[in-house]
């Protein structure tokens, strides 16, 4: 697969968002933290929650030689007393909220057959309630005029995909949350967008959807013939935070190489489904 090319991490102005404050969920690796990153390498102060200590910990030490403060915090999302305390942390420490990024996912493939009343719950419990979570324990916070949301969503929300049946309604979920917010927030000066990355290289995501002996034919029927960088999911959301983004609320931006052109055998997850069921 054609690698993807060196990527400073901001293609903006550095200081852009001096002063600001973001809180990223699920931000202590992959394409969160490369979101939390990107935010940090703008000037922002940036908190990311994760579940696990040592991630945080170690994502916060990443950010904090790329921005000016980075705080890990412990939460599961589906935890709502968990999240709400983690969101006061970040606010009481570094004041009202401007950015807040609601990333955290999980994801496995299964097709609907072998599913489980509780995988699926699973899933959909940490992507959309997860969401919800993350976004209602942080209006409070939230500085208002001028704040930015962004929710992760995923091309499974618009187009099926083999195995993918709990992640998909999740995601379709996140993308009618994400309107229903932008619509009610929206008189309070607060935008809320999704964010929907395509096959991104190194990634949990692409570890468990992707089987390593699929992804260069993959790649290659993306029209961008290569998998995306989290650098580059991270470029798309500061444009969805910042004010360039100003009169945009309520829509989806898909960062994905064009996969969601692609027909549908382009798309991972149909090799991991059994025959049987295809
Ligand atoms: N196929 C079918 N069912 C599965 C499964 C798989 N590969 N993996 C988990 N499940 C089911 C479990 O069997 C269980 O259902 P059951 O009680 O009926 O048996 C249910 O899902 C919950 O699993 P559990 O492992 O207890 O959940 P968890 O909360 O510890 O972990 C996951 C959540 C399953 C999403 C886990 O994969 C995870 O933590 N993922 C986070 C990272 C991630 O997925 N990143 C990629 C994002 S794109």
């Amino acid at each position: 697969m054609t690698p993807c090319p060196d990527h400073p991490l901001t293609t903006y102005r550095p200081g852009l968002f001096a002063g600001r404050n973001a809180v990223v969920a699920g931000g202590t690796s992959g394409i969160n933290l490369g979101i939390a990153k990107a935010i940090a390498a703008c000037g922002a102060k940036v908190a990311v929650i994760g579940r696990n200590g040592e991630k945080a910990e170690h994502a916060a030490s990443a950010l904090r030689e790329i921005g000016p403060e980075a705080l890990p915090l412990i939460a599961d999302v589906r935890d709502f007393a968990a999240i709400d305390a983690a969101m006061a942390q970040a606010a009481k420490r570094f004041g009202p909220l401007d950015f807040v990024v609601a990333g955290a996912a999980g994801n496995f493939i299964a097709a609907a057959d072998s599913l489980s009343s509780n995988g699926f719950r699973t899933v959909t419990d940490i992507d959309l309630l997860g969401a919800f979570h993350t976004f209602k324990t942080a209006r409070p916070w939230l500085r208002e005029e001028g704040s930015s949301l962004i929710a992760i969503s995923s091309g499974q929300a618009f187009q099926p995909m083999w195995g993918q049946v709990h992640a998909s309604a999740a995601k379709a979920g996140i993308e009618s949350l994400v309107r229903t917010l932008a619509l009610e927030w929206g008189p309070a000066g607060i935008r809320v967008n999704s964010l929907s990355p395509g096959p991104i290289a190194a990634t949990e995501g692409v570890k468990r959807l992707v089987p390593q002996s699929r992804v260069d034919a993959i790649a290659r029927r993306l029209p961008i013939r290569r998998f995306g960088s989290a650098e580059e999911v991270g470029n798309a959301a500061v444009f969805l935070l910042s004010p360039a983004a100003s009169f945009v609320t309520g829509m989806t931006l898909f960062c994905d190489g064009g996969m969601m052109l692609t027909p549908y055998d382009g798309q991972p997850g149909a090799d991991l489904v059994p025959e049987t069921v295809r």
